[in-house]
């Protein structure tokens, strides 16, 4: 990040707290500014792919098709973030009707649950992030294909034609581009498909240089003509043929049989909000549900924004919910996942009262919910009648993703909306480009439990249900989240940050729905995040003051200062009707209006 963009983000957004910070009235002149419409809104990651989507809308086409167009552009423009080598889910309104659809990774038939293991039973270091074994069946385009289908107004060859032009035409890169190529250099050089796209003779393009990628854009213009062509034909057989070349395991039968999943949405209240997002697979709106009933009816904002009472609430809050993550949370087609026990205000009332208020705990005394202690709470679901207790691993630091995985929102005229989140994992993927077709492919399969009780990428713990096995889909912390009020449109949030996508989400929520921000504000405001294990709080180092660092100490949290977050983006619609969107400071994304 330059300084300059370091400047700006810490300067307005100090500014445009300050009226909070002071104790005023928390209504903001806040800065950055949104940018605010009435006829549609997309917010992204990329001022090239929320172009895109504005274009949708200008020539009558709806959420869906802006979305879709959105999704696409990305995939070429933030190819280090997501794509259409990878996967995600999207949350959808569309009338009264609030739906959702995962099009994530699913792992190949041929996958097994050691997969990743020595013959001694010891994890091959990086095998799960890293070439042509860590990555799982993509979902990006049979996603796409099917809301377009259910819901788009435009043909699907419009709105494919931005990706194809942004492709072919090539796009000037930026510094946070290079930035991300450069951390990745030595993988990215070392398949040969991947040098010649994303390098100059090894080495990252610069920024100010122009990225074009010719055999992304004949990939794009096939799925143009149907978007069947990625799972079958010529592009699945590359596919295939690469795999068997480097050991992969995706096939063209894994290909074909690839179907993306229409699943109910997962809804909670809060105050007077409705509050819907991702089920499993993504562990995003069960915890994200789970925090706000925790939080429940304790006013935050008479305990004050930023205050180390309403901090302190949150951590344990995240600290209870990432401990039950680790061993619930799977595929729901695989493995029985308590969804109705977790979401339960009662279950959370009954864990908020182990939260001592002013003591924080260690996060070895914390544990995940036992089935005895789950089950008055569960409304459908049986629960196994024993839980096999572990051992509490220990979780190193995680690595720090910083912008991979990408967010968009659209809402339009008749506000029907897209929450969309999706991503090829960790920065670049796997770092393998399918020859011939420019498909930079994820690494996903890392996502799963590699081995029991050891973290992924993200310090992430996992347990049984979430191993490995052929056809199941990696479980998730991906959040695309839609909030109503008495049935309309109020919010739309997601962001990327691996681990810390859930506590991202959460806090701009709480920031504009109890602490009255506008979005711009909310999404800029410091971060805190828990995620159970490593057992430490991790704070944006700029967004809180001493003092309040020094009370936390002081009841038993461990600080530590993250300097990268994930690059979030909201849309609200304000009492008057207007819709007000922004993009994250600390990213490049932009909001645009119609
Ligand atoms: N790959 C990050 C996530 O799905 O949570």
């Amino acid at each position: 990040m330059s300084y300059l963009r370091k400047f700006y983000r810490y300067t307005v957004t100090a500014i445009g707290l300050l009226p909070i910070l002071a104790g005023a009235a928390p209504v903001l002149a806040a800065f950055p500014r949104p940018t605010q419409s009435q006829n549609g809104m997309v917010t992204s990651a990329h001022p090239l792919a929320t172009q895109a989507g504005v274009l949708m809308l200008q020539q009558g086409g709806n959420a869906i098709d802006a979305a879709v167009a959105t999704t696409l552009a990305i995939s070429v423009v933030e190819p280090f973030s997501a794509g259409i080598g990878g996967g995600g889910f999207a949350i959808v309104k569309v009338g009264n009707n609030i739906e959702t659809l995962d099009f994530r990774e699913r792992a190949p038939k041929a996958a097994s649950r050691n997969m990743y293991l020595d013959a001694q039973g010891k994890v091959r270091p990086n095998a799960s992030l890293e070439g042509h074994l860590a990555a799982g069946i993509p979902g990006t385009i049979a996603g796409l294909a099917a809301v377009h289908q259910k819901y788009g107004k435009l043909p699907w060859r419009t709105v494919v034609a931005p990706s194809i032009k942004l492709a072919r035409q090539g796009f000037t890169v930026s510094e946070l581009y290079t930035k991300q190529a450069q951390s990745k250099q030595k993988l990215l050089a070392s398949n040969l498909a991947a040098r010649q796209i994303f390098t100059r003779n090894g080495k990252p393009l610069q920024p100010g240089e122009r990225l074009v990628q010719r055999d992304l854009a004949q990939t794009l213009i096939a799925i143009a003509r149907n978007p069947r062509n990625f799972y079958t034909g010529s592009i699945a057989q590359a596919i295939d043929r690469d795999m068997r070349q480097n050991k992969g395991l995706i096939t063209v039968a894994d290909l074909k049989s690839y179907q993306p999943k229409w699943r109910a949405a997962l809804c909670g209240k809060f105050r007077q909000y409705n509050v819907c997002s991702m089920a499993p697979p993504s562990s995003g709106g069960v915890h994200l549900v789970q925090i706000l009933n925790t939080i429940g009816s304790t006013d935050l904002a008479a305990l004050g924004w930023h205050s180390p009472d309403a901090l302190h609430l949150l951590i344990e809050s995240m600290r209870i919910a990432y401990a039950d993550r680790s061993q619930h949370l799977g595929d729901p087609d695989f493995t029985n996942v308590p969804v109705s026990a977790l979401i339960n205000p009662a279950y959370a009332a009954k864990r908020r009262q182990e939260i001592q208020p002013d003591k924080a705990r260690l996060s070895t005394t914390v544990k995940p919910a036992t089935t005895e202690l789950l089950q008055p709470f569960l409304r459908t679901e049986a629960l196994p009648t024993s839980d096999s207790r572990r051992q509490l691993p220990t979780a190193p630091a995680p690595r720090s993703e910083s912008m991979e995985t990408s967010h968009l929102n659209v809402v339009d005229s008749q506000r029907n909306v897209v929450s969309l989140t999706f991503t090829v994992n960790y920065r670049f993927g796997a770092g393998v480009v399918v020859p011939g077709t420019g498909i930079l492919l994820n690494d996903e399969m890392d996502d799963f439990a590699i081995a029991p009780g050891v973290p992924n990428v993200f310090g992430l713990v996992g347990g049984e249900k979430n191993s490995i096995l052929p056809g199941k889909t990696p479980l998730s912390s991906m959040t695309p989240t839609i909030v109503t009020e008495n049935g309309k449109f109020r919010l739309a949030i997601g962001a990327p940050g691996g681990s810390t996508i859930i506590t991202t989400v959460l806090q701009i929520l709480l920031n504009v729905l109890e602490y009255k921000m506008d979005v711009g504000s909310a999404v800029a405001a410091g971060r805190i995040h828990h995620q159970w294990l490593p057992d430490k709080v991790n704070v944006d180092p700029w967004g809180f003051d001493a003092a309040t660092l020094a009370e936390l100490r002081r009841r038993g949290h461990a600080i530590e200062p993250r300097e990268y977050w994930g690059n979030a983006n909201a849309i609200e619609q304000l009492p008057n009707g207007q819709l007000s969107g922004a993009a994250d400071p600390r990213g490049e994304g932009t909001a645009g209006g119609l």
